[in-house]
């Protein structure tokens, strides 16, 4: 079975990736820590509380990590996700509470409890995971497997002209992450989804139809022409939550002339992590840049070795977004429909 203890900034993208690591009989989610990014850290752990209720999944510990990057200012990004973090969804106030344990503590003693058994996901800013590495160095050895979604190697960024979202939020923890893995195993190093890859990963308003239909829900009307805000009608609320959720992401792609689509990173990344979707990787040195003006938060991989620096990653180089899509919608329309 495999266990998954996640590290998240929900954010509509990571709701999504959640939901659908529920939705897998086969899965054990370990617990769910939760760093500031798309919205700040405390926003972040009600969300994931409420959809974890709304799954009817209650019960998984929600930890909250750290409430700002290592060394610079947090900055948030309600215009991508909306005022909550999960665009225009509207989830009741959760009545489980936020566990008295900090992130740090929970991904400790979770890799220090279960030795080789958990894989870690972490779909938000690195703060949380480089803290955790400061208290236990060994974590990467300890951890089964770490996916980290984050970084862009093809310098088309959607943060600066050049870095990703959750590199640029915290590049000095990220820095520190890759500096940690440096020279381990190969099939230790963390395998990090990509913008190049996870923007293959376009949401459109036929996967909504579909995982109405897979839900056995009424058709969702969720097109390019309806008048913005405007709520889901399917009453299945699953899959309304998903799609109000979903629809204000893709106003927010078409307001940057991306379409009326969404880029579903993190539900890629989750994929990956429990080997649900086909991927392939490339192992590089990866560098985050911390200082240059301007470039601050890009990522650059040494694929060739051109620096004679040991790799400390594993790109992914291939994905297959149908099969992907595929995966996702039969997965959380079972649980939809439940
Ligand atoms: C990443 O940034 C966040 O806004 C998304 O949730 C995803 O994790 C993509 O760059
Ligand atoms: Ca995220």
């Amino acid at each position: 079975m495999p266990s998954i203890l996640m590290d998240v900034d929900t954010g509509i993208d990571d709701a999504l990736a959640l939901v659908y690591l529920l939705s897998r009989p086969e899965v054990r989610v370990e617990a769910i820590t939760c760093t500031a990014g798309n919205v700040g850290a405390r926003q972040v752990a009600l969300n994931n509380l409420a959809l974890l209720e709304l799954c009817g999944r209650a019960g998984i510990e929600v930890a909250v990590g750290a409430e700002v990057p290592l060394e610079i200012p947090l900055v948030t990004t309600e215009e991508t996700h909306g005022p909550q973090g999960i665009g225009y969804a509207e989830l009741p106030l959760p009545k489980q509470e936020i566990s008295s344990r900090h992130a740090v503590e929970v991904w400790v003693d979770a890799a220090r409890s279960h030795p080789g058994e958990i894989t870690g996901l972490i779909t938000g800013p690195l703060t949380n995971f480089a803290l955790a590495l400061r208290a236990e160095p060994d974590l990467p050895k300890l951890l089964k497997g770490l996916v980290i979604m984050g970084g862009c190697f093809n310098y088309q960024g959607n943060t600066t002209p050049t870095a990703e979202w959750n590199v640029s939020v915290d590049p000095h923890a990220a820095a520190e992450v890759f500096a940690a893995y440096s020279g381990l195993p190969e099939e230790n190093l963390p395998v990090v989804c990509a913008l190049e890859t996870t923007e293959r990963i376009e949401l459109r308003p036929e996967h909504l139809q579909r995982l109405a239909e897979a839900a056995g829900a009424e058709p969702e009307l969720v097109l390019p022409e309806q008048p913005e805000g405007q709520r889901s009608r399917s009453g299945n609320p699953l899959v309304a939550c998903l799609s109000d959720a979903i629809r204000f992401y893709m106003e927010f792609h078409r307001l940057y002339d991306q379409g009326f689509i969404a880029h579903m990173h993190d539900a890629f990344a989750a994929a990956a992590a429990i080997e649900r979707t086909p991927y392939g990787t490339r192992p590089a040195t990866v560098h985050v840049e911390t200082a240059a003006p301007r470039l601050v938060g890009t990522t650059v991989a040494d694929f060739r070795g051109i620096w004679k620096e040991p790799s400390n990653a594993r790109i992914v180089t291939s994905n297959d977004p149908a099969k992907c899509f595929d995966e996702l919608i039969s997965s959380v329309g079972a649980l939809a429909a439940a």
